[in-house]
């Protein structure tokens, strides 16, 4: 189980990881922090598992999470739904700095949600709001991150597509110094979208995301698409001109293949 004392000594935060729970092994982060949120949890809490037996990636896919991995879920209310979009990049662009700064990773950001290093994927974020009719009462967002795991500890589907930070560094890193950095460095975006709104981050995340001009593959249902990406919007769909025609995907939508992160579709 994670250190909880290690983990608050070294968080620089006014509210992110303030309400810290780490627990050894439960089904979901994502699911403590949605119970918790709904038993008035307050805003900034941040639940991590050192092992999750029912882990929950996008689509409602199954996301393996092994002793060793970074798996934790921080409770939000930002108040205005329309910066959820903003959330997920938020996480992405403070994961990549905490990779690098508490790892020494440079891990690429990969469209929608994803973190790769050669061609494979590291880590995956995922937002779940929850809404009162209209309003929105609060957001969990999840990040997995394989970590100390090695991937051959993963299924075989999944390790020819997945990497981790014990395969690129031959040594563990303790998850206590990487999820305070990121605690740490995700404060500060999500202070930033708060404040500056959604197209402040949205352009900080599009250019770490470096896609415009690249050829890209987009699977959406049986339909595969080939084009150059010509924008990112702020809600972070991606336009493609394809045969003379513009065509918008969006992140809920479809999934992406291009050179530059040989992601496979
Ligand atoms: C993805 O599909 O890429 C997103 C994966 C998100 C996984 C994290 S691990 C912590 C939290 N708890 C879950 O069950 N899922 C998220």
């Amino acid at each position: 189980m994670l250190n909880r004392e290690t983990i608050s000594g070294l968080l620089r935060t006014r509210e992110i990881g303030r309400a810290l729970t780490c627990c050894d092994v439960i089904e979901s982060t994502g699911a403590a922090a949605r119970d918790a949120a709904r038993a008035g949890a307050p805003p900034g809490a941040v639940f991590v598992a050192a092992e999750q037996s029912a882990g929950r990636g996008r689509f409602d896919r199954v996301w393996r999470s092994p002793q060793g991995g970074l798996w934790t879920s921080l409770l939000l209310r930002p108040g205005n739904s329309g910066l959820l979009p903003g959330l997920p990049m938020a996480a992405a662009l403070a994961l990549k700095n905490s990779l690098k700064n508490a790892a020494g990773i440079d891990a690429g950001l990969a469209w929608p949600n994803d973190l790769v290093h050669s061609g494979k994927k590291l880590a995956g974020i995922l937002t779940e709001p929850s809404f009162s009719g209209d309003t929105l009462d609060f957001a969990v967002l999840g990040i997995g991150v394989n970590v100390n795991n090695s991937s051959e500890s993963l299924p075989d589907d999944i390790r020819q597509t997945a990497t981790s930070c014990m395969d690129i560094l031959k040594k563990e890193i303790p998850l206590e110094t990487l999820l305070a950095a990121f605690l740490n460095e995700f404060e500060k975006h999500y202070g930033a979208l708060l404040e500056n709104g959604l197209e402040s981050t949205a352009r900080e995340w599009r250019a770490a995301l470096g896609l415009i001009g690249n050829a890209i593959t987009v699977k959406q249902g049986d339909d595969v698409i080939s084009g150059v990406v010509t924008h990112i919007g702020t809600q972070g769909q991606i336009e493609i001109t394809a045969g003379g025609e513009k065509k918008v995907i969006d992140t809920d939508s479809g999934s992406i293949h291009t050179e530059k992160y040989n992601k496979i579709l």
